[in-house]
Formats: structure tokens, sequence, C-alpha cells
């Protein structure tokens, strides 16, 4: 796995020496914000050897290279997840990729269901701490010791020095924040109303298919890492409708210009 990622790197460097101080992750809905930035450079994953990219046409995302201000950041639109069929390891690679480029720091965003009642769609939520017990640690397999040791610690994967920077730019855009515990299932389905109450019943407030094997990988890595889940959906169950992909779309679509702001207000001072 090592040497994959070694080898992605190396394709990159043959067509960029950007040095990004941050990377990003754009969630479902979100990755409007990249457009926004100093655009640099852009890759596509199908252009870098080795890089898991999709299969299903049109869904292959890229990285942006730029700058929010002077901040150098790379950015991910679009992001590999384990629903597609891919193994953890490769799940992750993207994000150790960012970190190989020399992104010491990481703020990842998704769109998740609210599983917490207080929330409503379309609420930001700073995220405070995770729960990965529904998906394969994406840290099995070989421990990469060049990255990180064998069992890193995860008391505090999202840093608490971030979080306070987020809920500062926040309330200086004037955005009301949530704050919550992220709990990540495999998907693609949506999740069964047992399974949200189960969720809820673990500690969690908010249910999604990304984030928090990226947060694990980064961590392990000594980065350090930030997220905020949109919620787009009270989860099953707690929603009276069904679920669809549409909803989780069109309300990341109303939130996108509190969110874009915010972002690179993040980006700024984190
Ligand atoms: N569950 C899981 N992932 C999601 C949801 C949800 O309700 N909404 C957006 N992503």
């Amino acid at each position: 796995m090592y040497n994959k990622i070694m080898g992605c790197l190396a394709s990159i460097r043959e067509k960029i020496d950007f040095q990004p101080e941050i990377a990003v992750v754009l969630g479902s809905g979100l990755g409007d914000f990249a457009n926004e930035i100093r655009i640099a450079d852009t890759i596509s994953y199908t252009d870098i050897e080795g890089f898991p990219v999709s299969t299903v046409k049109g869904h292959a995302g890229k990285f942006v290279f730029g700058y929010v201000e002077e901040t150098p950041v790379v950015i991910m639109q679009g992001r590999v997840h384990y629903y597609e069929g891919y193994e953890m390891s490769d799940v992750v690679l993207p994000t150790r990729l960012m970190g190989m480029m020399g992104a010491k720091k990481i703020l990842l965003t998704n769109a998740a269901g609210g599983c917490n009642p207080e929330f409503k769609p379309g609420d930001l939520m700073i995220i405070s701490d995770h729960i990965t017990t529904g998906v394969p640690s994406p840290l099995i397999g070989k421990n990469i010791e060049e990255l990180g040791t064998r069992f890193p610690d995860m008391s505090e994967v999202y840093s608490r020095r971030l979080q306070e920077v987020m809920k500062v730019c926040a309330d200086e855009c004037g955005i009301e924040m949530r704050k919550g515990v992220y709990v990540q299932f495999t998907g693609p389905n949506y999740e069964t109303p047992a399974e949200v109450r189960l969720a809820r019943s673990w500690g969690a407030d908010a249910v999604g298919m990304s984030t928090a094997v990226e947060a694990m990988a980064a961590n392990h890595m000594g980065m350090e890492v930030c997220g905020i889940s949109c919620i787009t959906n009270m989860a099953a169950g707690i929603s009276k409708v069904q679920l669809n992909h549409k909803e989780v779309q069109e309300t990341a679509d109303k939130v996108a210009d509190d969110f874009k702001k915010l972002v690179a207000k993040v980006i700024v001072n984190m």
C-alpha cells in the first residue's frame, strides 16, 4: 500500500509541484466550493496512476490545487466511497496522498442524516467525535510504519483547537452551528429506523457513509483533523418521509452559500 501511495504521489509530481498546507474533502452537493478558490491547477483522478477511480462514467472527481487568500490548499472534489466496492485501504488512499503532498491539516466535509431529533435539515454540524463500529478500520492490514504507529490513539481525532476555530469562524459569519458525533455505516442504502435508533442510543447525532475512516487515516499519519457535516435530511424513522438522494442534494444546495463562506474562513484560520 505504501508503494501504491508513493506511485500516485510520483504520478502527481510529474505534473505539478504544488505544496498544500491544508487538505479539504468536499462532500455530496458541496463540491462547488472548489470553483471559488484561486485555482492553480487540477488533476483528474483518472490521470493518476494507481488511484482508485470509480468505474461509473462521470463519477470520478479531481484534485483542485489553489489558494484561499494566501493559504495553499488541495481540495478533493469528489471522494471514494467504500460502497463503491473498494478496499477500505483504497478508500483512504487519497487522504493519505494529500498528507504525503505536504498537507498537515485536513478539513473533511459530508452530507449526513440527522439522528439527533433537535437537528433540522440544513443544519451544519462540527464533528466532535465519531463511531466506526459499522465499518472496517482503514488501518487493518500491515501497518505502514512510514505513516504512523500500529496502535494509534484515537482520543482526539477531531482537534479541539480546530473545533474552536470552526465555532469562532461560524460566529463571525453569523452561522449557527451544531456540534455532535458522526457515525459511519457502509451504505449505499440509507439506514433502517431501527439502525438509526441504535446509532442514537450509541450517542450519535449524525449518520453518514464516508468521513470517519478518512479522519482515522489522517489521524494515524499525524494530520490535524476537523470535520463539518451538512445535515441534509433527518435520518430514517425520524424523517416522516422516505429518503432519497435528490433531497440530500437539494438541501446541500440550499446551504451551499453559508457552507462556502464558512469553509473559506475556516481554511484561512485553521
Ligand atoms: N444516512 C446516511 N448517509 C447520508 C444520509 C443519511 O440519512 N443523508 C446524507 N447522507
